[in-house]
């Protein structure tokens, strides 16, 4: 391997950048010069724009996560526009999308589903894609947010399918045959204690679920049954040591629940109630 890349990969080490040899693939094939791939094997520095690299690899030194850097980040089965204004799309959020499909087994179904807080729009998007017929409203509080869901529905051409509305829960008067959220659900205890990559570079908003962590889910057994049409379901994420309080504040809702599931590492993950 080339001394500059060596010297790089060290210098990522120092910092306790995790993943140090797959960061820096990324940021030197973000710099390239030519449309082709760059490996490592055959490095040579004329390959990239240096200035670029540089730039790119300092905001790395300074724990800004690579898809914040690169302004990309996958979901699902696509790549998402992603910046400092939306939480980044993580792999446990795809169990919604895999609970969705196991739900209602007719992808052509006309389907109506609400996604509340969208942040990026990749849950939205995600589902789109695979209910062809459905259509969907998107919403969040935050306008930032949304000018970044917009982008990439625009980029993937589903504008005439997602809708979105800067707006919450209380204020909408529709119902939908699923209901998908992903919420801040981080409390006031654990916000304190987040890892710099997350706090210094993910929205406060994306994240801040109230002193217990557990406002949104509080909220949502006042306002999501009624946003329910019979045979309609409602799958959303919680925290890996939510779910026993979550039972509980949905102890009394009119909504039947279905189940829960968990991620690969065996932490809870996905909730769904059903209602009749
Ligand atoms: C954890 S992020 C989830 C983003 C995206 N759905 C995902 O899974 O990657 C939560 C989102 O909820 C939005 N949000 C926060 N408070 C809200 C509220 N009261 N009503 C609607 N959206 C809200 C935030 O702006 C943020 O985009």
């Amino acid at each position: 391997m080339s001394e500059f890349l060596l010297k790089k990969i060290t210098k990522l080490k120092e910092k306790k950048i995790p993943n140090p040899e797959i960061d820096l693939r990324v940021m030197i094939n973000n710099s390239k010069l030519k449309n082709k791939e760059i490996i490592f094997s055959d490095f040579k520095l004329e390959q990239i724009n240096i200035k670029k690299f540089n730039s790119l690899f300092e905001r790395r030194l300074l724990n800004e996560p690579i898809s914040k850097i690169i302004n990309k980040k996958s979901f699902w089965k696509d790549s998402f526009f992603v910046n400092h204004d939306v939480l980044d799309p993580r792999p446990e959020t795809e169990g919604i999308i895999e609970e969705s499909i196991r739900v209602f087994k007719n992808r052509k179904e006309k389907i109506k589903i609400l996604d509340i807080g969208t942040g990026s729009g990749a849950i939205a998007i995600s589902l789109a894609r695979e209910f062809l017929d459905a259509s969907i409203v998107a919403i969040d509080i935050s306008k930032k947010a949304l000018k970044v869901a917009k982008k990439n529905i625009i980029d993937k051409r589903l504008e005439n399918r997602i809708h979105l509305k800067n707006t919450t829960i209380d204020l909408i008067n529709e119902d939908f045959d699923l209901i998908v959220s992903n919420p801040p659900y981080i409390s006031k205890n654990e916000l304190s204690n987040i890892s710099r990559e997350i706090k210094g570079f993910e929205p406060l908003i994306a994240l801040d679920g109230g002193i217990d962590g557990l406002m949104f889910y509080r909220d949502f057994a006042i306002n999501v049954p009624r946003l329910m049409k019979p045979n309609s379901y409602f799958i959303f994420e919680i925290g890996e040591t939510q779910f026993d309080a979550c039972r509980e504040i949905f102890a009394n809702s009119v909504l039947k629940f279905e189940k829960k599931v968990s991620d690969l590492q065996k932490k809870d993950r996905i909730m769904i109630f059903s209602k009749i």
